[in-house]
């Protein structure tokens, strides 16, 4: 949520602000600005709207500059306008500060500001860190004391960047809350909020840890505490490519990502099914493996589409490894004093690994002395890091706002941690190796599934004025029906809700008429029958019917308007092959209103704001 980056280097940064900037764009995309010291002046640019036109904004003022800062920004305290676009300044315009996150005190802050004599001139909760910053200065101290001393004074979350006329040799990085990463080059340096932003130029980075900041020189740093205790930190080499993060030929990275599902799918199983032994093997629970297995309960908190895997892993540990489990939101976990008992286990699901309840609620639950285990997809990314143990969904960087790619994948890691959970319990050998078989076989099912892309493109043209959506599925395809749900309203601003099919009786049949279409995830397994029953009730009353059924489904075409066509596997993989019609239905249809489904309005990839 919100981007930042920054250069200080031999290299004009102008371009390397704008280059990493883009990068981050899907964090946010409402306004950005760039500020920088250049020939012992400070400047800054700021524009509404995206990177594309702060660029315009930039090439006719031909900026030379070895140092600056910029931002993209997702609002959080204030309309997206020029004015409350980041970076932010001191009353003299020459200190500058961009910040993620949301300082929760600042009426407090700023109301004593004023009078002090401090005008404010936007409507952002950030906006008090200068000032506080300023407020130091004038007394005496140095930048990085008072940095410190502001931070100390601020209550909520940050990342910031800062920059200083009078100490025009460094940047200051600190963090609270949300990722700052410090990247070291050959005399130049960067921080970024997410290493993509700066991949291009380097792959040694420094993760900072909450309350802890960066001095950063052009050929060095220094690691302190905002208490202003020295530390030692440790230079990571990130292994992602910056052909991961392009599109690669794509319209789109949302299509890019839908599409790379066979290979992602397949490199989160792999090397992790022991066929012969009909179970899984999870490095990143090894330490812990003992005490999963004889945890009592296992909880799973997650929000949004990682809220849907959580459920999907629900049925699997309960039907197969026979474990009681259940699924929290993250933002309620944390608020609802949980009872958490110390047999029990909690899974918290996240693709970024910074989503700011998940991450809150995982600290909750470490704190209550409850096994904390975490399924990230963004390596080295601050859930990653703190949980007691970890799994990684290796799905590869998703960049697409919508989560696709991430979906299958944390399902696929679910099911692992539940085949191995089962096989040490009670499941038998041959129930094992069957599920690694159908796993094993899922890649070349997906490329079955996205062969249908055109034909799933025709259905989006049928539907793409409709006003309202119903998702109904059954067991296991339940949570795929919100998912799919989901991905729709955030892409294509369609209503749309997910249900339960044997709820829809209990109240939206009242919806249903020749104007809503109802999506029925129906594929031939045991509650089948009962499915078929809730697509005759939406036919009786001229409902328009899509339906995601088995591939030897003769019968359901008779019975719906249009049916999309899947491979079948065992149940509980099922929902890693009747997402994948969803997504590319989701994707057509919000392409052909002509929006832009990459970044939809009012989202943001990463929500590290609680
Ligand atoms: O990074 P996380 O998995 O923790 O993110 C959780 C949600 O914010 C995320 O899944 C969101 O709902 C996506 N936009 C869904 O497509």
């Amino acid at each position: 949520m919100c981007g930042i980056v920054g250069y200080i280097g031999n290299k004009n940064c102008i371009p390397i602000l704008l280059n990493g900037l883009k990068r981050l764009e899907y964090r946010g995309y409402d306004s950005a600005g760039i500020a920088y010291i250049a020939n012992g002046e400070a400047h800054f640019v700021k524009n509404k709207g995206k990177v594309s036109s702060l660029e315009d904004k930039l090439r006719n003022l031909n900026i030379v500059s070895n140092l600056g800062i910029g931002h993209t920004r997702w609002a959080t305290h204030g309309v997206p306008n020029e004015i409350n676009a980041h970076p932010h300044f001191n009353m003299a315009k020459n200190l500058f500060v961009i910040h993620n996150g949301i300082i929760e005190n600042y009426q407090t802050i700023r109301t004593s500001l004023i009078n002090l004599g401090y005008n404010f001139i936007t409507e952002t909760d950030s906006e008090v860190i200068p000032h506080l910053i300023d407020r130091f200065l004038n007394e005496g101290h140095s930048l990085c004391r008072s940095v410190q001393f502001a931070l100390n004074e601020v209550q909520g979350t940050y990342g910031i960047a800062v920059i200083y006329l009078n100490e025009p040799d460094k940047i200051i990085a600190a963090r609270k809350g949300s990722p700052l990463v410090v990247g070291i080059g050959e005399n130049e340096n960067f921080v970024a909020s997410d290493v993509s932003a700066i991949l291009a130029y380097t792959k040694q980075v420094v993760y900072l840890e909450d309350g802890e900041m960066a001095v950063v020189y052009k050929d060095h740093f220094t690691a302190k505490t905002i208490a202003d205790v020295e530390i030692e930190k440790e230079v990571t080499e990130i292994t992602m490519t910056l052909d991961e993060i392009d599109k690669g030929g794509y319209a789109h990275f949302m299509l890019k990502e839908i599409m790379e599902q066979p290979d992602s799918v397949q490199n989160s199983m792999r090397g992790r099914l022991l066929f012969d032994e009909g179970t899984a093997k999870l490095g990143g629970l090894e330490t812990v493996a003992d005490r999963l297995v004889d945890s009592k309960r296992i909880i799973i908190s997650a929000c949004g589409t990682s809220w849907h895997s959580a459920l999907v892993g629900e049925y699997m540990l309960e039907q197969k490894a026979r474990v009681p489990t259940e699924v929290e939101y993250a933002s309620e976990f944390r608020y609802r004093n949980p009872i958490i008992n110390k047999d029990d286990a909690i899974i918290f699901i996240s693709q970024s690994g910074e989503t700011a309840d998940t991450l809150a609620a995982l600290r909750e639950a470490k704190q209550r002395g409850a096994l904390a285990i975490g399924i990230c997809n963004v390596v080295g990314s601050s859930i990653a890091r703190e949980s007691m143990s970890g799994i990684y969904t290796h799905a590869g960087p998703e960049i697409g706002v919508a989560s696709t790619k991430a979906f299958s994948s944390q399902l696929i890691v679910l099911a692992l941690i539940t085949l191995m959970i089962a096989r040490r319990k009670d499941m038998s050998l041959v129930d094992g190796k069957n599920i690694a078989v159908e796993m094993e076989k899922l890649p070349d099912k997906i490329r079955q599934i996205l062969k249908l892309n055109d034909e799933i493109e025709f259905i989006a043209n049928e539907f793409k004025s409709s006003r309202n959506f119903l998702y109904l599925g059954r067991g296991y395809n339940f949570p795929v029906a919100l998912e799919g749900a989901l991905k729709l309203k955030e892409i294509s601003y369609i209503h749309a809700e997910g249900y339960p099919a044997a709820e829809m009786k209990h109240g939206p049949i009242a919806l249903i008429d020749d104007n809503m279409p109802v999506v029925f995830i129906a594929p031939k397994d045991s509650t089948y029958d009962k499915i078929v029953s809730n697509i005759e009730e939406i036919r009786a009353r001229r409902g328009r019917i899509i339906a995601i059924a088995s591939e030897n489904d003769d019968n359901i075409d008779k019975l719906v308007d249009y049916s999309i066509k899947i491979p079948d596997t065992i149940r509980m993989l099922m929902p890693i092959l009747s997402v994948i019609p969803l997504q590319l239905l989701a994707y057509h249809i919000a392409v052909k209103k002509g929006l832009n489904v990459d970044q939809p309005r009012n989202l943001a990839k990463s929500v590290t704001v609680e």
